[in-house]
């Protein structure tokens, strides 16, 4: 493992990600054996935005792995005003094994991970939603039986959680396709990254403003909200921007035959994606769903053990 703390996917090797998803399917078929691998530990769950199924996985995972959670609501601790960063790191040291954090600003969870001793885990920042992408790229090794070469399509906003799939997908050998209207694509710095590191395992990362050009012959299409938690100022405004975007049936009829879909809900239907494409024999949302509980089972496995 080379590091101790889950702030993004970028941060570890294809063996450690691919050894957390192995995992994760071996804890979903036997999770009986798991029972008491972290017996008696207490992770924190710290929220400043609303959640149900980080909030809810996290807090059956740990339970379910021997230990319990404590949450705490974006009011409780009020973080970086009515304690500074450090300080809050510093006390939770103390009380707690492990630390969860959802979050607005990357830098906090950067800044707890680097005042704490304890393993601080990325639950979502305005940046990246790693736990997110280990979930969605074991659900996929799950539906379609391989990761390397697969061709997964993003459609939509080149948001948090598009950032960690391209650090997911450049480590695992996927040929990522994304989409976004001119002006919403990846940051420079993640495209950046994936371009200095996908040869090392034969990955593609390919981005275009053509919805249909992403999604040809695609194996997986996902696709995001458009307005992401903290842009709600913003969401009429992009609906329309994103309107081409959306994912339908005549999109969908792009990718092979045997394509599933996939999203990381909340899901707005008649927005992002029709609710023809979402309720369809297509769509496997809810098997990507349960499997956050059983990716980030492993995660705090090899973190806090
Ligand atoms: N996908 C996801 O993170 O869901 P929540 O915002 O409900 O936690
Ligand atoms: N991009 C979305 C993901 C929600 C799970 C957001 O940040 O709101």
């Amino acid at each position: 493992m080379t590091r101790r703390d889950f702030i993004d996917v970028s941060d570890y090797t294809t063996e450690d990600i691919r050894g957390m998803i192995d995992e994760a399917i071996a804890i979903k078929a036997r999770p009986a054996e798991y029972a008491k691998r972290l017996e008696g530990q207490a992770l924190a769950l710290i929220f400043e935005k609303p959640s149900l199924r980080t909030r809810v996985s996290f807090d059956v995972g740990i339970h379910q792995l021997g230990g319990f959670s404590v949450y705490l609501a974006p009011t409780d601790i009020n973080l970086g005003v009515r304690e500074s960063i450090p300080d809050v790191a510093k006390n939770l040291d103390r009380m707690v094994q492990g630390l969860m954090v959802r979050t607005f600003s990357h830098q906090i969870a950067l800044d707890l991970a680097e005042h704490s001793e304890i393993p601080v885990i990325n639950g979502l920042t305005d940046f990246s939603h790693p736990c997110q992408a280990m979930a969605d790229y074991m659900t996929m090794l799950e539906k379609k039986g391989r990761l390397e070469g697969l061709k997964m399509s993003y459609v939509g906003d080149g948001n948090n959680l598009a950032h960690s799939l391209i650090h997911g997908g450049v480590r695992l050998g996927c040929h990522v396709r994304m989409a976004t209207p001119e002006g919403y694509e990846p940051d420079a710095e993640v495209l950046e990254w994936a371009e200095a590191e996908s040869k090392a395992t034969g990955a593609k990362v390919e981005i275009t403003n053509d919805p249909v050009v992403a999604v040809k012959n695609a194996d997986v299409v996902y696709t995001d909200v458009w307005a992401s938690m903290g842009q709600e100022i913003e969401a009429q405004a992009r609906r329309e921007i994103f309107q081409p975007y959306q994912v339908d049936s005549d999109l969908m009829a792009h990718a092979a035959s045997d394509a599933i879909f996939i999203h990381c809900l909340p899901a707005y239907r008649e927005e992002e994606v029709t609710a023809e494409v979402i309720d369809s024999e297509q769509s496997v949302v809810f098997d990507q769903a349960e499997n956050r509980l059983h990716a980030q089972k492993a995660i705090m496995i090899r973190l806090m053990e």
